[in-house]
């Protein structure tokens, strides 16, 4: 096996890397956190199952999909995850899985409470306190401390355990989407464990640039998209509930197509984009190749540090997640302390220096412009965009 850690220096390799896939002349795109390119052969392979798909319509649907390949889809997900497939059922996104988690977790009573934190995803955020009103619980909303340290972070969730003995049930974030900021979840998750509270992972932005094991976090109950780091097409994602923890979910809305002892059962019934289903033996095979999330974290986390350890010191820039490695990942946001509007510096960085860049907010810490390289993406733009935040800044 390669070092990842000297592979991802190697800008050679990873110029072949991205030769394989397609990038349009324009600005350099450091908004890789939004969702991921598919390489030249998985567009291609796309292209191919839509053609089939709309030729032999529902003929290789009923006698193909259905009864083999959506099951061996699903077989070669948990293998990537090393978790059973009973374990595993897929959605058409992030959301769609989690709300489900959230719209059928049976055990809360009324007056029990639940937990958010400001750093969680709006979707998320909104179907807890869609639970204040449907199941008559009560929504603490936390703010974890930042600057964040690995203990504070840990210390925030001890205290909220602490103060609100009614807890049941809590989100929680692998990588934020407003700061990149990765949480302790495994210690997190032990926390929530002792204190009879069950945790529902949003997992978005850690699959495929995080190495991880649902079983060691502690984790239950999570959901996931496929497009962000593991290359698959749009409309992909999944939900999993621990076996043991299946009835704790209840069918979504009735449904009973799957039994009621099938996690499938736990999603909307529905006709799923099937040629996009079908690209995923393909994906997975380019992303185990490449050395999975361990390579493709390696990667961009190099890339990360290239801007972060050049700017980071600079008067006027704050940014976001602390150095703590156990704390960043790819995805890492910024400041300009000395100006109120980040959109206003998002869109001078884009018209002024050709970087794309997002500003986000929503987060107790205040605005910030989200920088997110990819894999396509070079040791010279991480350049670019440290000389064009200095200067800005
Ligand atoms: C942290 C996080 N959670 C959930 C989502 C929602 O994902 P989806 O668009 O697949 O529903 C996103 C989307 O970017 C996200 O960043």
């Amino acid at each position: 096996m390669p070092d990842n850690t000297l592979r991802a220096r190697d800008e050679a390799f990873w110029q072949t890397f991205a030769d394989r896939y397609d990038v349009q002349p324009g600005p350099i795109n450091l908004e890789n956190g939004y969702f991921g390119r598919l390489s030249r052969t998985v567009v291609d392979e796309y292209q191919r199952r839509i053609e089939h798909i709309n030729s032999s319509n529902s003929v290789h649907v009923r006698q193909r999909f259905e009864q083999l390949e959506s099951v061996e889809i699903r077989a070669q997900l948990a293998d990537l995850l090393r978790v059973p497939a009973e374990a595993l059922a897929l959605t058409r996104n992030a959301t769609d899985g989690l709300q489900s988690l959230i719209r059928n977790y049976n055990r809360l009573q009324p007056g029990d409470q639940v937990l958010v934190c400001d750093l969680e995803y709006d979707t998320v955020k909104s179907a807890m306190r869609w639970l204040a009103k449907n199941r008559g619980v009560e929504v603490i909303e936390i703010e974890p401390p930042h600057p964040a340290s690995f203990d504070s972070l840990v210390e925030c969730y001890r205290a909220a355990f602490k103060q609100y003995p009614r807890l049941k049930l809590m989100a929680l974030t692998h990588v934020t989407h407003r700061t990149g900021l990765v949480m302790p979840v495994k210690a997190i998750a032990s926390l929530a464990q002792e204190h009879g509270v069950d945790v529902i992972l949003d997992g978005a932005h850690a699959l495929g640039q995080i190495e991880f094991d649902l079983d060691e976090l502690g984790i239950m109950f999570a959901g996931y998209n496929l497009h962000k780091w593991i290359g698959a097409p749009l409309t992909l994602g999944f939900l999993y509930i621990a076996p043991h923890r299946l009835e704790d979910i209840d069918p979504d809305m009735g449904e009973f197509h799957f039994p009621a002892n099938d996690i499938r059962a736990r999603t909307p019934y529905c006709t799923p984009n099937i040629p996009a289903l079908l690209t995923l033996p393909l994906v997975f095979e380019e992303h185990r190749a490449i050395g999975g999330a361990a390579a493709k974290g390696a990667r961009l986390n190099y890339l990360r540090n290239l801007w972060v350890e050049t700017v980071r010191d600079v008067p006027g820039i704050e940014i976001m997640t602390p150095n703590d490695p156990r704390l960043y990942c790819g995805i890492t946001s910024m400041r300009f302390t000395h100006h109120a509007d980040q959109q206003v510096l998002a869109e001078r960085l884009l018209n002024e220096y050709n970087l794309f860049t997002v500003a986000r907010s929503g987060s107790a810490c205040g605005q910030c412009i989200r920088i997110t390289p990819g894999l396509t993406s070079t040791a010279r733009d991480m350049r670019l965009i440290a000389q064009a935040l200095i200067e800005l800044s």
